[in-house]
């Protein structure tokens, strides 16, 4: 987390452990996806939204393995975590979409939204140093993007309690994102 603010200057590359805790707080957050998703997928797989639900799911996969792929090869370790976002994602997916299809897409839209901030931020401290991450960050920020924009577009802003809802999933994602990176 160093670095000088002054925007004239290109961010310096970021040191050993930051870029570890950045490849393992990502990878983190592709398998807490993938998770969220299979939940959802879980409870609404067969029904009008199932189409959408798993060319999402298909996509945080891609991310995912992709993750999986750097983290090996630039001999990161995984959050000690995994095991807490495999129940907690699965069981955020099952609980949005058994509340009905517009809470599901509320809370994809609340967690891309946040999941978009943390990788611009990542982006911005990246600069023009490490271009194989900057890239994978960038091809899975436009996803979550598009994954976002489905999720407005069936109608999550009409979700009962939506503001509320999408404060609490957000608040959720940055303390995940917190504790993934540091454990
Ligand atoms: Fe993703
Ligand atoms: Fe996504």
């Amino acid at each position: 987390m160093s670095g000088q603010d002054d925007a004239s200057f290109p961010a310096p590359p970021p040191s050993a452990p930051d870029l570890a805790r950045m490849i393992r707080v990502d990878h983190a957050g592709e398998y807490g996806a993938v998770r969220i998703y299979a939940g959802q997928r879980a409870v609404l797989g067969r029904g009008p939204k199932g189409p959408l639900l798993a060319h999402m799911a298909e996509q945080e996969r891609q991310h995912l393995a992709s993750f999986s792929d750097l983290l090996v090869r630039r001999r990161v370790r995984p959050t000690a975590l995994l095991p807490l976002w495999n129940v907690a994602g699965f069981a955020l997916g099952a609980a949005t979409a058994a509340l009905g299809e517009r809470v599901a897409m509320a809370c994809t839209v609340a967690v891309e939204e946040a999941i978009d901030a943390h990788y611009a931020g990542q982006e911005a401290a990246l600069g023009n140093s490490e271009a194989e991450v900057a890239t994978l960050i960038a091809r899975c920020r436009a996803e979550e993007l598009e994954h976002r924009d489905i999720g407005r577009a069936n109608e999550a802003e009409r979700a009962p309690a939506y503001r509320l809802l999408s404060a609490a999933i957000k608040t959720g994602c940055r303390v995940a994102i917190a504790l993934s990176e540091r454990l």
